[in-house]
Order: structure tokens, then sequence, then C-alpha cells
């Protein structure tokens, strides 16, 4: 049929109006169950607050990845702050090192050197414990990119393996995961991720992270498994590998090599000292409710830039000493916690009040543990000046 001209203009813009406002409509109804249920939550939340779920105190774990970053750190806070013994199997790739673990109590932690995707080995350690505590991964964004396949079969068949040992002999089971899975927020945004945040990973690594955390969700409602998730912003501390940003900014500048800061420096991160996040992970696997996620979190948000002139600061040099490099493909721009749940409803609080009191005790352990890292140096920067980095 043809229409006068200017009547196909008109309906073309009544129908796009009508359009434009039912969308609107259903936007604002969405955000408004979105603002319910996080509002009701809150409240739940704060009432349990008043009287805290009794601790379920397990005397055996297992924590897979517990010579890497943060599972050693885990394993180191254990042994100081309860009396659980610890198993920690670890494939002991070129993150792991069994150096992390030097110096804890024989008779409190073991080390196996094995592999997450081992179904036998998975399943007589298991059977043999009261929880696991899931920190192994392929955690590199980086090394995402250049070759996805270690990330696919250690992040998803791994933590499937798991799963399917977990389910087998009922047992407790703690799964780590990254804020990474929600993608990234607008710099300007006043948004932070919650529980209730769509995810939307953008790299190889957060993909297959998100995959593991929807196995966990699924194990819990297809076969009742007992598991709780925790996704927690980006960690510092120490035992971390140098080809993360922080540990090679100090050690480029303690090696007399200018350190590097991608792009423009924008890209926001919410940092978080390692022993508040393991202090967290320990709440939530002796008083969180099971099937739950909660998000760990210590208020920490700064950019690169601001991030390497604290440490150029911190080790008395010039704010300006550092060079720009290329940026990483797909960079994403910022991430920010609301970890209110987990305040509010088991009680935690992070140590660290000040990321500039966590990061001077960092750099005095990388100045004071130079053997620990030295190894891997020259192999680490040659890589990063293998990318233009
Ligand atoms: N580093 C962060 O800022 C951060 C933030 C949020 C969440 N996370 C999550 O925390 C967990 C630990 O991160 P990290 O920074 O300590 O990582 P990491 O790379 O330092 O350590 C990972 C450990 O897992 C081991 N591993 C890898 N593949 C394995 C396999 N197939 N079998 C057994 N062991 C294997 C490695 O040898 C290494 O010791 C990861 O699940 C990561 O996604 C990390």
């Amino acid at each position: 049929m043809n229409l006068p001209d200017g009547l196909y203009d008109s309906v073309r813009k009544l129908a796009l109006d009508r359009h434009q406002t039912v969308t609107s409509l259903m936007e604002q109804s969405l955000r408004r169950i979105v603002n319910e249920q996080t509002v009701s939550e809150a409240a739940r939340a704060a009432s349990a607050s008043a009287a805290l779920p009794d601790a379920q105190i397990p005397a055996k774990l297992l924590v897979t990845g517990g010579a890497g970053f943060i599972g050693s750190n885990f394993a180191h806070w254990l042994v100081a702050n309860t009396d659980s013994t610890v198993t920690v199997l670890d494939k002991l790739t070129y993150a792991g090192n069994r150096e992390s673990l030097a110096g804890l109590p024989e008779d409190r932690v073991r080390l196996v050197v094995g592999d997450i995707c081992d179904a036998d080995l998975v399943d007589s350690l298991v059977k043999d414990t009261d929880a696991v505590v899931h920190f192994a991964a392929e955690s590199h964004n980086d090394n995402s990119l250049n070759d996805p396949s270690p990330f696919i079969q250690t992040n998803l068949v791994g933590t499937y393996t798991l799963l399917q040992a977990v389910r087998a002999h009922d047992k407790r089971f703690h799964h780590i995961s990254t804020d990474e899975v929600y993608g990234d927020l607008e710099l300007d945004d006043p948004e932070r991720f919650h529980e209730y945040t769509p995810y939307n990973p953008s790299s190889p690594y957060s993909s297959s992270k998100a995959g593991s955390d929807l196995l966990v969700r699924a194990w819990v409602r297809s076969f009742g498994v007992r598991a709780t998730i925790s996704n927690c912003s980006n960690n510092y501390g120490p035992y971390q590998h140098i080809e993360k940003f922080i540990p090679r900014q100090i050690t480029n500048i303690l090696s007399g090599l200018r350190p590097k800061l991608y792009g423009s420096g924008e890209n926001v991160r919410d940092w978080i000292h390692v022993d508040d996040h393991n202090s967290a992970v320990w709440t939530i696997l002796t008083r969180g409710r099971m099937g739950e996620t909660y998000l760990i979190g210590a208020d920490g948000e700064r950019n690169n830039k601001q991030v390497l002139e604290d440490i150029l600061r911190l080790l008395g040099q010039p704010a300006d000493a550092y060079d720009l490099v290329r940026d990483r493909p797909g960079h994403d721009l910022r991430y920010a916690i609301d970890s209110t749940k987990l305040r509010s409803e088991l009680g935690w609080l992070p140590k660290y009040r000040s990321f500039s009191e966590g990061l001077a005790a960092t750099i005095e352990w990388y100045k004071n543990n130079e053997s620990w890292w030295r190894g891997a140096k020259e192999a680490t920067e040659a890589m990063y000046a293998k990318q233009g980095q």
C-alpha cells in the first residue's frame, strides 16, 4: 500500500515514540524489580547480621591452586588463623611455585603435585577431606588472548572434575571467582557490580571463569551440591607472579628498569589486599548460605596511573618515571564491587582500610624476598617486550 507523502513519516515517528515509551517503561519496571530484590536482600541481611550464622569449621581442607598467588596466601592465612590441616593440589604451572609454601609446618600443610582435571586423583583427595576451596585456574588475561586452550581445560573441565567428586562424596565446596565475569563499567558510571549484575565477560579468561561459575550453580541446583561462590576484585600482596601489574612495576623499579603503563592508564580496578580476600573466603566457607554468591571487595577503586604513581612515590622515584606501552586488546575499563551482602549478612570487614598501607607492606615483601621473584624476571620482561609492552 502506498501512503501519501508525509503520512508515512508521521506513522513511523509515532511507532518509534511508542516503542521508546514501552522500552523505557519496561526498563523502569526491571530496575524497580532489581532494586526491590537488592533492598529486600539488604534488609534481610541487616536483620541476620544481629545474629551471625553458626560457623561450620572444616578440620581438613583441600585447596586447589594452593601454590599460586592467592591460594598460597590462603595456606599461610589458615595456618596463622585456624587449626585446620591443608592439602594443596597444584599442577605447578609457570604460575605455581612450591617456594610460596616454604616455611609452613609439615604437619599442617602438604603439597600434592597434580592436575585438577585428573579425575582419579581428584576423587581420592576429595574423599579424604571435609571441604574443598577451589582457587586453581589459568588466571592471566594476556595469556588467554595468546592461547585460550589451557583456560578452557583448567577453568571449565577442571571445575567440572572437582564438582563431580564433591557430588559423589557429598563434600562442601567453595568456588573462587572474579568480578571480571561481569564485564566492565564506564569510567563515569556510578554503578558497582552486585550479586544481581548480569554476566558479560569479555576475554577468554573471564568467559571461562563465568562458565565455571555457572557449572557450580547448576551442580547446586541439579545435584544438591553444598557449594558457595565468591567473586572478588583485583588482589595484590606477597607471592603474586611478577607478570601481574603491581609486582611487575615494583620489581622493574627494584631491577633498575622503568615501569610500564598500558595505554593512558585510565583503567580502574578495585584493589583488595590478598589477606582480606582470604579472610572473606574463610567467612563464606564457614558461615555462608548454601548455593549463594558473595561479592568480595574493599572499596579500593584506583586507576592504573594512580597505582603506578603510588608505587613510584613509595619507592622514592619521580612521579613520571615510567614508559607508556601498547594497550591490551579489549582492555576492560572499570571494575567496582559492592560487597554489602557479605558485610551485612556475614559480618565481614577488610583489615586493610587504606590501599597505601597494604601497598607499602607489599613493596617491603618484594624488597625482602628477591630470591622468590628474581628467577622469573628476565623471561617475563622478554615476553612483554615481544608484545611491545
Ligand atoms: N589475582 C586476582 O586478582 C584475582 C581476583 C579475583 C579472583 N581471582 C581468582 O582467584 C584464583 C587464584 O588466582 P591467582 O591470582 O592466585 O592465580 P595464579 O595464576 O597465581 O595461581 C593459579 C594456581 O593454579 C595452579 N593450576 C593451574 N592449572 C592447574 C591445574 N590444571 N591443576 C592444578 N593446579 C593448576 C597453578 O599452578 C597456580 O599455582 C583464580 O581462580 C582466579 O580466577 C584472582
